[in-house]
């Protein structure tokens, strides 16, 4: 039904005022009595062989909804009665930001690939800790963090700490993002240097609290592979307990959608369907060159139940979608979880 009816009419409004509304769509739902109970009936999956134990955290299933969807922490109580194993919320930065100016964000239907330069808009740290004080234990909420815009690079393991120390106790675990190509200058933090001078501040942070958060590190899926190497020393050198890979790219290799149309929306990261191969490729690369010592969240291009599976397959401890929830709808997590417990009967059956 979302494709047939839902979809096309969602679809002839602007991308960010459809966002807007969902939502706020979703957080309307979830305050009317039996809202979430109604949501987690028709679209949640649960079975006990979709359970996972990554990094010390016990998930009811591996599917989690990528950052950038939840900025501000405003509707995860209800993206989980959708049915998501987990949530990562943010990108937040310590101060509240705008981010770039609009339009910026772009569909592309027929590539099922979404454009965007949002830059990190956000209302905050502050923000954020409102929305998450009184959160249910129950719900698996990740924490992505990112360094103001106006944040110069040299000053960025200030914006890092600052934000992992006041979320520490609120959420289960941490991203450190450095790999989005829509915030000046960003990526260059992705280098051995500045990646130890932002790690190291919250390695010491966290040898002094009694809980114990796994810290990832989100890489960009657009890494030559002596970069990728330097990203498995750092894994094997720090107390790192694992990857995000990957976020979107700012190639535009092998796109339908014809090349004015590309041009005339300009600069951002591209995701959905074109990032499946590279992504499933990142995820490959980094689990067989670490022997699968160290949890991978895989994350990239996932738009069928199969590309799940494939990215599982492929080495990735959970799975996140983004633009697969957008292009496939509510339902999508179920129609995912029901697949790889269909999958797991049978391959049970041929052994
Ligand atoms: C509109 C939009 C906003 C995003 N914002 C963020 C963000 O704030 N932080 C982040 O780490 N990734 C962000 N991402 C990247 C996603 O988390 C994900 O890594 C990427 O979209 C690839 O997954 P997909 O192909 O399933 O969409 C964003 C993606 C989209 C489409």
């Amino acid at each position: 039904m979302y494709k047939q009816l839902l979809r096309p009419l969602l679809f002839q409004f602007s991308p960010e005022t459809i966002h807007r509304a969902s939502v706020a769509a979703l957080k309307l739902a979830g305050h009317i009595p039996g809202g979430r109970a109604l949501m987690r009936a028709t679209c949640s999956f649960r079975h006990p062989s979709l359970e996972r134990e990554v990094f010390g955290i016990r998930f009811p299933n591996p599917i989690g909804l990528a950052a950038g969807f939840d900025k501000n922490a405003e509707a995860y109580r209800e993206l989980s009665a959708l049915g998501f194993g987990f949530v990562e919320v943010g990108t937040v930065t310590p101060k509240p930001q705008p981010g770039n100016p609009r339009p910026r964000l772009f569909r592309l239907p027929a590539d099922k690939a979404i454009i965007n330069r949002m830059g990190f808009n956000n209302l905050g740290l502050s923000n954020m800790l409102k929305n998450l004080r009184r959160r249910d234990p129950n719900i698996i909420i990740g924490g992505n963090l990112g360094k103001n815009t106006l944040t110069a690079n040299e000053d960025a393991p200030q914006d890092y700490l600052k934000l992992f120390r006041s979320l520490y106790e609120y959420v289960d675990y941490f991203v450190v993002n450095v790999s989005c190509p829509n915030v000046k200058d960003i990526t260059a933090l992705q280098n051995r240097e500045s990646l130890f001078e932002i790690l190291d501040g919250l390695f010491d942070f966290r040898r002094g609290q009694n809980q114990y958060r796994p810290i990832l590190l989100k890489i960009s899926p657009d890494l030559t592979n002596p970069q990728l190497d330097d990203i498995i020393s750092i894994l094997k050198e720090t107390p790192l307990d694992g990857i995000v890979a990957t976020n979107t790219t700012t190639s535009r290799e092998g796109l339908r959608t014809n090349s004015k149309t590309i041009q005339s929306i300009g600069n951002g990261g591209l995701s959905g369907a074109p990032l499946t191969k590279r992504s499933l490729e990142v995820i490959r690369y980094l689990h067989e060159k670490t022997e699968g010592q160290y949890p991978i969240i895989g994350v990239g291009g996932v738009m069928t139940p199969e590309d799940a599976s494939r990215m599982l397959e492929a080495g990735a401890s959970l799975v996140q979608v983004y633009s697969g929830f957008i292009y496939e709808g509510p339902r999508f997590v179920r129609r995912i979880c029901k697949f790889l417990k269909l999958s797991s009967e049978l391959k049970q059956t041929e052994e």
